[in-house]
């Protein structure tokens, strides 16, 4: 349903993306639907009983106090309650001679405070009555008609409200600040692994030497480390062996080679001595193409390079009389990368722009995460079927097939291997001239 999938997607952009965002999220929210559970039944039990407790205690103590004037009438005896009341009892009385009632509660108004002392006032002075909560920040007001005037009751505010209550608040406030810091402290602790985890999976698959490092954390987590960094032993172990064996199988086809050469030369020269000659020559360029790719595929560590420069320099070497380059690099960026792969890389698409294109225009910069560059040449381009297959060793286009452009076939195989060990690709498009674009892509890590 296309709403509940927008409702979902807004949902999700609201919730946290991290691992220790969503775990705090996991343990804060039963904690604190625990918490308004327990204020809620604060409320309702505890605070109830509190208040209505206080509100009899002070309409008992205003009831005595009319009691005592209803059996001592006479001034002697108002200055001497009025006078205990005041100590005793908090509150101070005023009297009003023949005044009446302007206006007064018959029904209980809204406030759970106010509410029980109507009842408790109700209940116990048996006659007219008004009360003002608060007359100002620390008091209140409880005037009662009585037979000959009225009485004015100023009584503390605080008797009626319970100066506990923001102990409970403080409590719940600070238990649930501790616990949440509490919480953060051990789970960051606990996704510290998994970051590293990560960062190490990421440089090695960007071709940067990670290194042996501490499992740490979680069971789970340390497993899911020593895994890695046994894929990892796996794959370097492959990657040496699959070198060292193209080098071996190499370097040993260069002796028989080397020995037909010798005796073709002797064989003196007819049709097809020449072609076999012309094919040993071939083989003999091809050997030495794979040997040079897996010597330099050895060994090379991961530094800190500025691809800026690295690419002007390629460039400067690439220059070739008449030729036109332009070069445009939009941002200067230090990566860890291999220099002598990726410039062997940039090497082999200039060589082939040089080659088969006379003008090229190159630009590079940040793009998103990745580092770009777009190689735009003014050639024959590379039909788009055959834009695979010219990735693959020694596959060459028939029209390039002749002895003036004569390659190996290895340039762009050996260039698209740099950019994946680096964790990127080479991809091959349409340029907008209508050579051919190469696109270089070369993730920036994180
Ligand atoms: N810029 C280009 N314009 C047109 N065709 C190209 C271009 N770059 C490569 N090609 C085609 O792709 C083929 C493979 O290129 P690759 O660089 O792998 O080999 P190569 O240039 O023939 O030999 P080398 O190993 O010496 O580089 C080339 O033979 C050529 O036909
Ligand atoms: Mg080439």
């Amino acid at each position: 349903m296309v709403l509940g999938d927008a409702r979902d997607g807004w949902i999700k952009s609201l919730l946290p993306k991290g691992l220790l965002g969503r775990s705090l999220l996991i343990l804060m929210t039963p904690m604190l639907l625990l918490q308004i559970v327990t204020v809620l039944i604060f409320f309702e039990r505890h605070w109830d009983t509190v208040a209505r407790q206080l509100s009899r205690g002070l309409a008992g103590d205003i009831a005595f106090v009319l009691d005592y004037l209803g059996e001592h009438p006479g001034d002697e005896a108002f200055d001497w309650i009025s006078h205990n009341a005041r100590i005793r009892l908090q509150l101070d009385l005023v009297f009003e001679p023949d005044a009446v009632l302007e206006r007064q509660i018959t029904r209980p108004s809204f406030g759970l405070v106010s509410e029980e002392l109507f009842v408790a006032l109700n209940e116990r002075l048996q006659r007219p009555f008004y009360f003002d909560m608060d007359i100002d920040d620390r008091l209140l007001e409880v005037r009662v008609q009585l037979r000959d005037g009225v009485l004015s009751i100023i009584a503390p505010r605080k008797r009626l409200y319970n100066s506990t209550t923001y102990i409970f608040f403080m409590w719940i406030a600070g238990s649930a600040l501790i616990l949440y810091g509490v919480a953060v402290m051990f789970m960051r602790n606990q996704v510290r692994p998994i970051r590293k985890l990560a960062r190490a999976a990421d440089q090695f698959g960007r071709g940067i030497d990670v290194g042996d490092f501490k499992p740490e954390g979680a069971e789970e987590v340390r497993t899911a480390a020593t895994s890695f960094m046994a894929m990892r032993d796996r794959i370097v172990r492959h990657m040496t062996q699959r070198t060292a064996l193209l080098a071996g199988v190499s370097h040993d086809l260069r002796t028989p080679l080397t020995r037909m050469k010798l005796e073709l030369a002797m064989q003196g020269s007819s049709p097809g001595v020449d072609a076999l000659k012309q094919d040993v020559i071939d083989m003999e360029r091809m050997v030495d193409a794979y040997l040079a790719f897996a010597r330099g595929e050895e060994g090379e560590q991961a530094v800190e390079t500025d691809i800026g420069k690295l690419l002007t320099d390629q460039v400067g070497g690439h220059l070739r009389d008449g030729q036109q380059i332009d070069l445009h690099i939009a941002d200067h960026l230090i990566m860890e990368l291999r220099p002598q792969s990726i410039g062997r890389c940039l090497a082999n698409i200039m060589s082939n722009a040089g080659r088969y294109a006379n003008n090229v225009a190159i630009r590079a910069g940040r793009r998103g995460h990745d580092y770009e560059i777009v190689f735009d040449d003014d050639g024959p381009g590379i039909p788009a079927d055959k834009r695979e297959d010219v990735f693959k060793p020694f596959f060459r286009l028939e029209e390039s097939r002749n002895q003036a452009t004569g390659g190996v076939g290895l340039g762009l195989t050996i260039a698209r291997d740099a950019a994946r060990g680096h964790g990127g690709d080479v991809f091959l498009e349409d340029a907008p001239g209508g050579g051919l674009r190469v696109r270089l892509v070369l993730p920036i890590g994180q």
